[in-house]
Order: C-alpha cells, then structure tokens, then sequence
C-alpha cells in the first residue's frame, strides 16, 4: 500500500473515499486476509487450522493476547471466563421486561449496553486490569444474554447458567434446556458450534469492528463500544445477511421458484434484489470460510438426521452462479453467511437468531481490536472529513416569506 501520513489541516487537501474503499484506518497485527487469493489467518494461523483444532476460547485467546495459550494459560482462562456466566439478578430482571416480539439483537444490544450501569469497576479503558475483567465478563455473560432473549421470544423461563459445563454446553443449554429435564447438547453440535464461532471470530477493519474502534477512540468503555458493534451487526448488508440467506431459501421454496428464475430476477436486478451471501467487499474468490460451513453442514446435518431441501437449494444456486458470467466477472461467490443458516435452523435456532450467533462469534475479535486500538500510541479520536455539498451563505427567511 502507500502510505502517505496524517493530512494536514494547512494543505486543504481531502480525500473522498466512501465507503472507505481504498482508505485504511489503521495498521493491525491481528487479522490478515488476501481477499484475491481467499485467505484468512488469526495471528498468522490459517482459519482452516484453527477450526479443525481449536475452541472457541482457545481463540479468543489467541486473538486477544496474540499467542496461542499454553494448556495451563487456556484452563486458567476458560476458568474466569466459564466461572462468570450468571447474570446479578437485577440486571436477569431486565430481561423480563422486553416485549416478547423484541428482535434478539436489540435485546442483546441493550443487555451489553446496561453491563456499564452493573459492573462499573471495569470501565475504565486505561486500565488492564478492569480490560480484562470486562473482556472476560463480556466473553462470560453474552451468551446468557443471547440465550434469553432467544427464551423471552419462545415464551420460555429462563435458566440459570451451570458452570460445571463448558461455556458452549452452557449456552446450548440455557437456550434449548427446560427446568424439568436435563438437556445435555451434542458433542457433534457442540463441536459445530465451536467451529462456527471460530469463523465469525475476527475479520479485520469490518463495519461493526469499525463501529467498535470507532467509538472506542472516543475512550468510550469496553462495554458501550461492544454495543456499538452489535447495532452496525444487526444491519442485512452485514450480520444480518445469515438471516436474509434463510428467507431468500424459504420464498424460492415456499413459492416454488426455478432457481434458474431467481437468478435471472438477480441478474436483471429486479426490485433491486441481490443473491443474500454471495460477495464480499474484500473476497474476490472463494471466501475460505464458506468452505469449512458447508462441510460443517454436512456433518451436522447428517449428525441430526435433518434432510433440509435448502441445503441442496443454495448448492444449486451456487452451482448456477459460478457458471455464469454475471458472478464470474463480478468475482461474486459464497460467503460465509451462505451456509451457517442452514446448520443453526438444523440445531434448532430460529431465523431471527443467526445474527446474534454472529455477535458471539465476532466479540473476541471486537475485544482484541479494541484493544490493540487503545494501546496504539498513533490512535486520534475517529473524525472523518466531508466534502461540503450544501447551499453557500444565505441569510435567514422570516416565517412569512416561506414558499
Ligand atoms: N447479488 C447480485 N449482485 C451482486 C451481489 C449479490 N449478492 N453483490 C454484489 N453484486 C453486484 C452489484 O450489483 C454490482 O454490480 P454492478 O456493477 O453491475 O452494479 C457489483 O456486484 C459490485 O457490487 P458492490 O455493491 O459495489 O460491492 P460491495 O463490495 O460494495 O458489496 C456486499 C459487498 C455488500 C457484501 C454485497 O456483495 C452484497 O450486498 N451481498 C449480499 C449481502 C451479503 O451477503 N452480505 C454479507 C457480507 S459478509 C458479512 O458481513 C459476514
């Protein structure tokens, strides 16, 4: 890249970038993908390595301190963090509250934001010690979170954590366990859900991580700027496309559409309608990630026995646009949203779910950006410029002479 430094305010000169295309905001030792070549690495590990072998603390980890832990730093690490999954009671209550039609991003996203108002002895953005213990709260206490307001939209009471298990069993059950009976998840649907949330787990300068910095060189607490993260996560161009993917696959199949059909009514961009999780801003090939999910979906959907014509659906649509021009030209293939949605309505997550699997996914990457960011002696405060295009000087109308 060229590296041109900070513009000065005396030469006038302003670039326009939106969308922020061509412009870097930072420089990062976190995340490294070549989007021609569809490769991703955590720290310099390759995403496939770490989806074969790793959990999703182990990477939490990894990204957050740098290094992969040693097997006593990972059991001392998941021990905070697996030790903190209980909600304070007043703050469990304000669960009670919400509408049971809230969508469960919001819900998530108020249930981050009011960690400030509870657990106000780690806010203080300079200060390692309080990081890490609102790292490893925020690592804790999300997927409680995530797990309730997916229970308050089924109606359902919700449970208490039970930190004998590992944080995933912890969160499979606090979603899908009732209090009468023992709910003991899947080894293979653990395991999937690990690999999953490893995928999601970082992908650079993305919009919600953007939000996250952003806010943060503000020196907004941890917890507010995590909360940034999830309402940029929730939009359909970014988090939400895993939703968009399902109902993409349900009307071309509740309506009986050649998939041939669709993807002419793509192509010729009627109502302005795109393929949901294909393309991406920086992958111009296969993303790599796509390629491990529709293997997990295999597995799993094999696992439970689900035999969900969707899935043969998006590969048919996938066979369809890798054999015609307007994706090829366009370098437009898979991304990680196309498959995940059909593994998680196999696990048993209802649509409106997916995105907030996204956010438990994301937040170690959210966490070690936001990190690296306050201790990076060159971050200013987040102030893009704007090309001024309104009126000149004019003076003020009275009332009377408004047309
Ligand atoms: N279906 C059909 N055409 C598409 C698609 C798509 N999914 N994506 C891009 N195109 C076309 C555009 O119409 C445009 O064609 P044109 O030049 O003829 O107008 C060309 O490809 C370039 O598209 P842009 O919008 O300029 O590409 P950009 O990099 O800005 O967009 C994005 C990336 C937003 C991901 C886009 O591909 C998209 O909308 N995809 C569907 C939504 C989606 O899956 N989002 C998830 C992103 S990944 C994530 O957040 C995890």
């Amino acid at each position: 890249g060229i590296g041109i430094g900070p513009l000065r305010k005396e030469t006038g000169a302003v670039t326009y970038d939106p969308g922020f295309m061509n412009t870097a905001n930072t420089t990062s030792e976190i995340t490294y993908i070549d989007g021609d070549e569809g490769i991703l690495r955590y720290r310099g590990y390759p995403i496939e390595q770490l989806a074969e072998h790793s959990t999703y603390l182990e990477v939490a980890y990894l990204l957050i301190h740098g290094e992969l832990p040693t097997r006593g730093q990972l059991d001392n690490f998941s021990a905070q963090v697996e030790r903190r999954t209980l909600l304070d009671e007043r703050f469990r209550r304000l669960f009670d509250g919400y509408p049971r039609d809230a969508h469960p991003m919001a819900v998530l996203q108020a249930g981050v934001s009011a960690l400030s108002t509870f657990y106000q002895d780690s806010l203080d953005p300079f200060d390692e010690e309080q990081v890490r213990l609102s790292s490893v709260r925020l690592l804790a206490k999300m997927p409680t979170m995530a797990a309730y307001a997916h229970r308050i939209a089924q109606g359902h009471a919700l449970l208490y954590p039970d930190n004998r298990l590992s944080l995933i069993e912890n969160f499979l059950r606090l979603t899908f366990g009732f209090p009468v009976e023992e709910y003991i998840a899947d080894p293979a649907v653990v395991r999937a859900m690990e690999q999953l949330l490893i995928l999601h787990a970082d992908h650079e300068q993305n919009c919600s991580t953007s939000a996250v910095r952003l806010v943060g060189s503000a020196q907004a607490n941890l917890f507010t700027s995590i909360s940034a993260g999830i309402g940029a996560l929730s939009g359909p161009a970014h988090g939400g496309a895993n939703a968009a993917v399902m109902e993409m696959l349900n009307l071309i199949r509740d309506e009986g559409i050649d998939p041939r059909d669709y993807m002419e009514k793509v192509k010729n961009k009627e109502d302005g309608i795109r393929l949901m999780g294909f393309g991406h801003r920086v992958y111009k090939n296969y993303d790599p990630r796509a390629r491990i999910v529709k293997s997990i979906a295999d597995t799993v959907l094999e696992r439970l026995g689900v035999n969900d014509e969707r899935l043969e659906l998006a590969m048919k649509l996938e066979e369809i646009a890798l054999n015609d021009d307007y994706f090829v030209e366009r370098k437009l293939y898979p991304n990680v949203d196309f498959y995940t949605g059909i593994i998680y309505k196999a696990m048993g997550f209802p649509t409106q779910m997916f995105t907030v699997l996204f956010a438990i996914g994301r937040l170690p990457g959210w966490i070690a950006q936001w990190q690296e960011m306050i201790h990076d002696p060159d971050t200013k405060i987040g102030r893009p410029r704007q090309i001024y295009t309104g009126h000149p000087e004019r003076p003020y109308q009275a009332m009377e002479e408004r047309t």
